[in-house]
């Protein structure tokens, strides 16, 4: 069966990164082992620059019709000034909602090369290996009723709601479940249990879940607590499952335990596995268009790609393989450049993963 994989370049670094992935794609196509049509379409600024929409019409068939995306990065400092609902992110979390991405992953994954990366002391990091699953539909982020407005006093005041419906929490919990079952049978949830009621009912789910995986041991963290721990001793942390807000901020605070932002992939899945593939880090408007941007997790990227939507669970290692390769041999972006290595554009680290993946 051929895969339809929709590629989203977006704005910034966006296009020069996802041109690395890409060529890894295509590289595995050309000898064989995957079946692939590749289209293109814009998200983001760019697609705002062409169609006046951040998520126009076009973009949206063909990403309903894909069976998996791969997106670079969107924003830059042009959109700033646009009206909200045009500006870059809206079209991020537009395809977010539209097609029902709801479990995001978010691994941090400090390789050895690269402890040195790390704000933390090595023995604190080495080897961390972390998944953070974070809610991605629900939550504050889109809860209503939400606004400014101005009260009888004259003043004015801004709110948001705070709601997660009992099947929302389920369906995300057994996906944080499934993935700890895959991994150490870890898993962590992060609430505010203390204060707020969804997340009081947001941890007497995850309980009721858990007794369906008698073997993942499942515990519960306050998210400032979790906070304190993830930089106190981050690799106490097998899976960590939460709440949209709560996980874009630990998100965060996980992926720079490893130093390297440039090294991290994402991944965001509905239902039916489908899922839109992207880096952590963003579109590094400073630095686009001079082949110095990191191109490897966008590379990793793809690889999440191919193991949760593609069921091509040896690509992905193979890939992951080439990208420790790379490292091993001592290829760095200016990102991750320490003395004794060599400094690489990012053409040249994109071709180092593809001839690794050859051998
Ligand atoms: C992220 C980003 C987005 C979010 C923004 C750009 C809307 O911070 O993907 O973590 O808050 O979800
Ligand atoms: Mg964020």
């Amino acid at each position: 069966m051929s895969h339809n994989i929709l590629i989203l370049p977006g704005d910034g670094i966006g296009p020069e990164i996802i041109d690395e992935a890409v060529k890894v794609l295509n590289a595995l196509k050309a000898e064989g082992s995957l079946d692939m049509e590749l289209q293109f379409a814009k998200l983001g600024g760019s697609a705002y620059d062409a169609e006046g929409s951040p998520y126009p019409e076009s973009t949206q068939k063909l990403a309903k019709a894909a069976d998996a995306i791969l997106l670079g990065a969107v924003g830059g400092p042009q959109y700033d000034k646009l009206d909200r609902p045009l500006r870059p992110e809206r079209g991020l979390l537009a395809i977010r909602t539209d097609l029902e991405l709801f479990a995001n992953l978010r691994p941090a994954i400090l390789y050895e090369e690269l402890a040195n990366a790390s704000s933390l002391k090595p023995e604190i990091v080495a080897n961390l290996d972390l998944m953070i699953v974070r809610e991605l539909t629900g939550g504050i982020y889109f809860g209503q009723p939400r606004g400014i407005e101005v009260s009888e006093d004259g003043e004015r005041f801004g709110y948001n709601t705070l709601v997660y419906k009992e099947s929302e929490i389920e369906r995300i919990g057994r996906v944080a479940f499934d993935i700890a079952m895959k991994r150490g049978k870890r898993l962590c949830s992060v609430d505010k249990a203390n204060v707020l009621e969804a997340t009081e009912l947001w941890r007497e789910v995850m309980e009721r879940i858990g007794k369906e995986y008698p073997e993942v041991e499942l515990s519960h963290l306050y998210v400032d607590n979790a906070a304190m721990q993830l930089v106190l001793k981050p690799k106490q942390f097998d899976v960590m499952v939460t709440t949209n807000m709560f996980g874009d901020i630990l998100s965060d605070q996980a992926s720079m335990l490893t130093g390297s932002i440039g090294m991290l992939p994402s991944a965001s899945m509905n239902a039916s596995k489908q899922g839109l593939y992207e880096p952590s880090h963003g579109s590094a408007p400073d630095i686009a268009g001079q082949s110095i941007a990191n191109p490897l997790a966008t590379i990793l990227s793809a690889a999440m790609m191919l193991r949760y939507s593609l069921e091509q669970g040896e690509l992905a290692d193979r890939i992951e393989a080439a990208v420790k390769q790379v490292l091993a041999n001592g290829l760095r972006t200016a990102d991750i450049y320490e003395e004794g290595t060599r400094k690489v554009s990012t053409t040249e680290m994109g071709d180092a993963v593809v001839a690794a993946l050859a051998r």
